[in-house]
């Protein structure tokens, strides 16, 4: 249950810089950016600190890659109006976010998440028994919270980095959201909202604290989001109050799960940097078709006279995700009759490929060319985060103890 109703909920999502971006991105992420974009108040990050995690004894393609990661996004159409873009080592408060958390959060939590010892796994030739690697998904946590962010668009294998943040959070909130004297704060906070309101808030409390009502809570949140004239500090008595607990200072996000990207690589499999078999988002028409005209077709099809079987064709999944019904009832009819060949086949994916990225291509050359219009948009997209950041951090200072500066 998140305790900002989803129309006033920042968005918040993260990338590592560790590459060129290709069309699993693109079809995986970035579409989901740019429709996001319009709706919600957006945080898009360059991840270099946790790049850093897995790629410290050779750090220099993070560099390398971060401005070209932001043009890509940009090329995508993400939009340095709608979205704050920005870089995380640029935000100093998701450090310091992270090191006061560090304080509440058990050994065992972080031990728990798989990618810890999956990725540990999956990355032998590394070490990754470091501190800064176990603190990875903490460090995620601070990113989200610094924001308040209440939707974390992720992947799958992110989402028990979203769940560890709830935890977090309502740890943090349990131990620093009391004060003394809290029933009294927020029994004057809400009458503060006049006569009308504070009945109605009473009533919605009652009837989710002894009924549990769910729908109560719901529509309590909406009536405290909708109150213009209480203080931050007594909006976020009033939704610990409703939820029986203390204030609120680190509201719970949300994982916005990302559907897995339907994009096959060129060998059929997930497309992916470690498989080698991917079309980046700068690729010129040429290597493009070169690319696709060499791609594997249905193994069985040897000559051009030998039926074969979409299904066991990986450029039937690229057709899958590119063309209308009636060329797809073309490729299924001429494949399995032998009527047309893979190089025909191959034609319309390359076409549609092309035209994709065209316009891709051409804002990203736009981009490229102008290095100073790029940096003028991160130092823009850093300097919002870190107005936004540095309310967050005062308060979890205060509460957690620590003068104010
Ligand atoms: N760990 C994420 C990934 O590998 C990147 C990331 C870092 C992120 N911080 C984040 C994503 C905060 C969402 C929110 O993809
Ligand atoms: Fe694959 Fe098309 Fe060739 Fe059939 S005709 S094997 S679907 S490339």
């Amino acid at each position: 249950m998140s305790s900002v109703p989803a129309q006033h909920q920042r968005v918040l999502s993260g990338m590592r810089p560790t590459g060129l971006l290709h069309l699993g991105h693109y079809h995986g992420v970035l579409k989901n950016w740019v429709n996001l974009q319009h709706e919600f108040e957006c945080f898009f990050f360059v991840a270099d600190w946790h790049a850093l995690t897995t790629h410290y004894e050779d750090p220099r393609i993070i560099g390398e890659s971060t401005q070209d990661m932001v043009i890509d996004w940009l090329a995508a159409g993400v939009s340095p109006g709608a979205a704050k873009i920005f870089v995380q080592s640029r935000v100093p408060e998701h450090a310091e976010l992270h090191l006061l958390l560090s304080m509440i959060t058990p050994l065992g939590w972080l031990e728990r998440v798989p990618t810890y010892k999956d990725q540990q796994a999956e990355l032998k030739e590394k070490d990754l028994a470091t501190y800064g690697f176990l603190g990875y998904p903490l460090l995620q946590s601070a990113d989200i919270l610094v924001y308040k962010a209440g939707q974390v668009p992720v992947g799958e294998d992110q989402v028990a980095h979203v769940e560890l943040t709830r935890e977090v959070a309502r740890r943090f909130n349990h131990i620093y959201g009391r004060e003394p004297g809290f029933e009294e704060k927020a029994e004057a906070a809400i009458a503060k909202m006049g006569k009308k309101n504070a009945k109605l808030y009473r009533d919605l409390r009652r009837r989710y604290t002894e009924q549990g009502d769910g729908q109560a809570l719901d529509v309590a949140q909406a009536l405290l989001e909708s109150q213009q004239n209480i203080s931050l500090g007594d909006r976020e008595r009033l939704f610990g109050y409703l939820e029986g607990s203390g204030k609120i200072i680190l509201p719970e996000p949300q994982a916005l799960l990302t559907p897995a990207s339907k994009m096959p690589g060129l060998d059929g499999r997930k497309m992916s940097k470690s498989y080698r078999n991917t079309i980046s988002l700068r690729e010129d028409p040429d290597e493009v078709a070169k690319k696709l005209r060499t791609m594997p077709t249905d193994t069985n099809r040897v000559r051009r006279t030998d039926p074969g079987d979409p299904a066991r064709c990986p450029v039937w999944q690229l057709h899958e995700v590119y063309s209308d019904d009636s060329t797809k009832e073309w490729v299924q009819q001429g494949c399995k009759s032998a009527g047309i060949g893979c190089v025909d086949c191959k034609q319309p994916v390359i076409d549609a490929v092309v035209a994709e990225l065209k316009p891709i291509r051409e804002r990203a050359r736009e981009y490229t060319e102008d290095p100073s219009a790029v940096k003028a948009i991160i130092d823009e997209g850093c300097e919002a985060a870190r107005d936004v950041a540095k309310d967050t951090l005062e308060e979890v200072r205060k509460a957690m103890g620590l003068s104010q500066r």
